[in-house]
């Protein structure tokens, strides 16, 4: 297994739309168990694999202690209404209010190929959602106010105006010193 880096804000595969999987192969697999590995050293609830620099339609989740894998992932069903504060790996540092539905049901395939349906709500819905909405080329900045949009983005352009390019090495947790 190893870390991957991390793309963040300005990387083009962020604002694709990735591509569909179908049949699981060995290095769909290879990619997951990385993903996982970026995901917890990253202290993350969710990563779709064009954080990673993958545009391919799969994304992983590690939420109110269910852990799975979405490999071309469908909201079937969704209802109610939440607002809850989210943030992302390749945005660090940003946080806004984002309203999405409550309880939705997925549908998407496993490491083994299967069709799988998981009724989820509450943190694992949100952390579905978004990463879906990354699969998309959606961020959640995009769901937030014009004027709020605008000011965070103005901030990150404050903060990263030295940044020399769109990935951001990530650390092992053994590693780290935060
Ligand atoms: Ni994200």
């Amino acid at each position: 297994m190893s870390l991957l880096p991390l793309h963040i804000l300005g990387s083009p595969v962020l604002r694709r739309r990735s591509v569909e999987i179908g049949a699981p192969d060995d290095e769909v697999r290879r990619l997951v168990e990385d993903m996982f590995e970026t995901m917890d050293a990253s202290k993350g609830i969710g990563l779709a694999a064009n954080q990673v620099g993958v545009a391919r339609r799969v994304a992983v989740v590690d939420a109110d202690g269910d852990r799975f894998v979405m490999i071309d992932p469908v909201i079937l069903e969704s209802e109610g209404r939440a607002i809850a504060e989210e943030g992302c790996l390749s945005i660090p540092d940003i946080y806004g209010d984002v309203a999405r539905p409550e309880r939705v049901v997925l549908e998407a395939t496993d490491l083994e190929g299967n069709r799988y349906r998981r009724d989820a709500t509450g943190l694992k819905a949100r952390a579905i959602q978004h990463e879906i909405d990354h699969l998309d080329g959606i961020l959640f900045l995009d769901h937030l106010s014009l004027i709020k949009r605008q000011m965070l983005l103005a901030r990150w352009r404050r903060e990263h105006k030295d940044d020399t390019g769109y990935t951001k090495e990530v650390q092992a947790e053994s590693a780290r010193t935060d």
